[in-house]
């Protein structure tokens, strides 16, 4: 970086390979219509257009996000400098224009076929054809349903996110937001695929068969995968980088996954989900690696809630859609664990402070777990204070007691607090490096499950089918 941190031009160096990769990827998308369309590659290159516009567009409207009140404090610097807020709304933007862009393109051959007669751009149709509404009968508008209604979501969580960036909505109300966002998701998985069926475990076949119906409670289930998802990346929050780096790392793995499915020979039966996972999570990963450039420690913008939701939801739409929600489960272990493991302050076992990113040590320059204070008046109820125990005693809290054995503190329940209980203070760098890793491998883990374990205690995995 040349630039000072404050400067709102981009320099020299940045405007030239900014300049050089948008004029290079706009040359390969002009030269995806040549062909057949090569939607994937139209979608790596549009990517790199989002990186680039993205990149700009946040050194360029800093300075107007905090002019609008979109501003916060970074808690753990010695300076405690105001940053712009919100940014992601900037990736939203970008990415929904570029989505909206690239709709032609993987419909590029359909349309094409659907109004040209078969494809064949040299025959010449006959007129009563024409006025047949021109073969679009030919058109998969089923596909295109379901492109239409993940654009609609993602639309929806983008407004509501912003709002929350805004008013600030009280938690418990945020928290059904994604609910409502996923709804067109909902209603194309209804009409389009309808499976409600889980395939059983080969020990659990003998009592419940080979398939279960889960019915409606199916569309439960996947609302409630939507409720979790954005809410889960926007709790395992509080320090420098952590909410885009967990983000790529979950977006990466789904593309690794997707991928897996394009190397079977085609027409395999996912592969179609796949590339529509894939169309949807290149252009995501452009602009949260442009937005990671200015939140990494030391961050020189946040990502509001805005980001949070949004890379949530684009996860939710790509494996609802996509038809492996259950893939999705297994890559947010770490949101999963942190979510259970805050339990008792979500849900006011243990008082909850507005704020349980860890605390900034200023003597030291690093991070220690942040607490919840506790007064001789205001002492935990009787099982509660046991349970605080025993989850210290197993080095799953940290709990410090006063002389006459009463609580004085409590380390509040995130894992980045865990961490610092586990690994003591570290660099907020360090940790962030720490987290992001772990998520890494608990996520690769999580795929080899999905892919190869799995064959222990069902009788195939859809990706297998072909390769085996
Ligand atoms: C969630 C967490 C909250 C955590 C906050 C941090 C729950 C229920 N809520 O709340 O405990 O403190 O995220 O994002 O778990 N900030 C930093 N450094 C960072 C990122 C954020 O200091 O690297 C501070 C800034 O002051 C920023 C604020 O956190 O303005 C953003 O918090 P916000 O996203 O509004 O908090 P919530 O999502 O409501
Ligand atoms: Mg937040």
């Amino acid at each position: 970086m040349t630039a000072s941190p404050n400067s709102t031009s981009l320099s020299r160096p940045e405007t030239i390979s900014l300049f050089s990769l948008t004029v290079a990827c706009l040359t390969v998308l002009a030269n995806t219509f040549q062909g057949d369309g090569a939607p994937l590659v139209a979608s790596l290159a549009l990517s790199g257009v989002a990186f680039s516009a993205t990149f700009a567009l946040i050194r360029w409207l800093g300075p107007t996000f905090i002019k609008s009140g979109l501003k916060g404090v970074d808690m753990s610097k010695h300076h405690k400098r105001e940053i712009p807020e919100c940014m992601g709304a900037i990736c939203a933007v970008v990415y929904l224009l570029v989505i909206i862009v690239f709709i032609p393109f993987p419909f590029y051959k359909d349309i094409v076929a659907a109004t040209s007669g078969g494809g064949n751009r040299d025959v010449i149709l006959q007129m009563e054809h024409v006025q047949q509404g021109r073969l679009l009968h030919r058109f998969p508008h089923g596909k295109l349903a379901s492109y239409l209604s993940a654009i609609i979501s993602l639309q929806s969580i983008a407004i509501l996110g912003i709002g929350d960036d805004l008013f600030d909505i009280r938690w418990r109300h945020k928290f059904f937001i994604p609910a409502f966002a996923s709804i067109p998701l909902l209603v194309v998985y209804f009409v389009d695929f309808g499976v409600t069926s889980i395939v059983i475990p080969i020990p659990l076949q003998p009592y419940f068969g080979e398939l279960f119906n889960l019915g409606s409670l199916y569309y439960v289930y996947m609302a409630g995968v939507a409720i979790f998802s954005p809410n889960s990346i926007n709790i395992l929050a509080g320090i420098n980088g952590i909410e885009v780096t967990q983000s790529i790392i979950i977006a990466m793995l789904l593309a690794l996954n997707d991928c897996l499915y394009l190397l079977t020979p085609y027409p395999h039966p996912a592969t179609d989900s796949h590339l529509f996972s894939l169309y949807f999570l290149l252009p995501f990963l452009g602009v949260s690696f442009a937005l990671l450039w200015y939140n990494w420690y030391p961050a020189r913008v946040f990502v509001g809630d805005t980001y949070c939701y949004f890379a949530g939801m684009v996860f939710v739409v790509v494996s609802i859609l996509g038809h492996f929600s259950k893939t999705l489960v297994l890559l947010l272990i770490p949101q999963i664990f942190n979510f259970v493991y805050s339990a008792p302050q979500l849900f006011g076992l243990v008082p909850c402070p507005r704020h349980r990113l860890p605390r900034f040590n200023a003597r030291t320059g690093l991070l220690e777990p942040s607490v919840t204070p506790w007064t001789p008046e205001r002492q935990p109820k009787k099982p509660i204070a046991w349970a605080l125990k025993l989850l210290h005693q197993f080095k799953l809290l940290r709990v410090t007691l006063d002389e006459e054995g009463k609580f004085t503190e409590t380390s509040n329940f995130t894992i980045l607090n865990l961490w610092l209980v586990w690994r003591g203070p570290l660099r907020e760098e360090r940790l962030a490096l720490e987290i992001t890793t772990m998520q890494m491998v608990v996520g690769l883990f999580g795929l080899f499950v999905r892919h190869r374990l799995a064959l222990l205690i069902f009788n195939s995995d859809n990706w297998g089918i072909m390769n085996t």
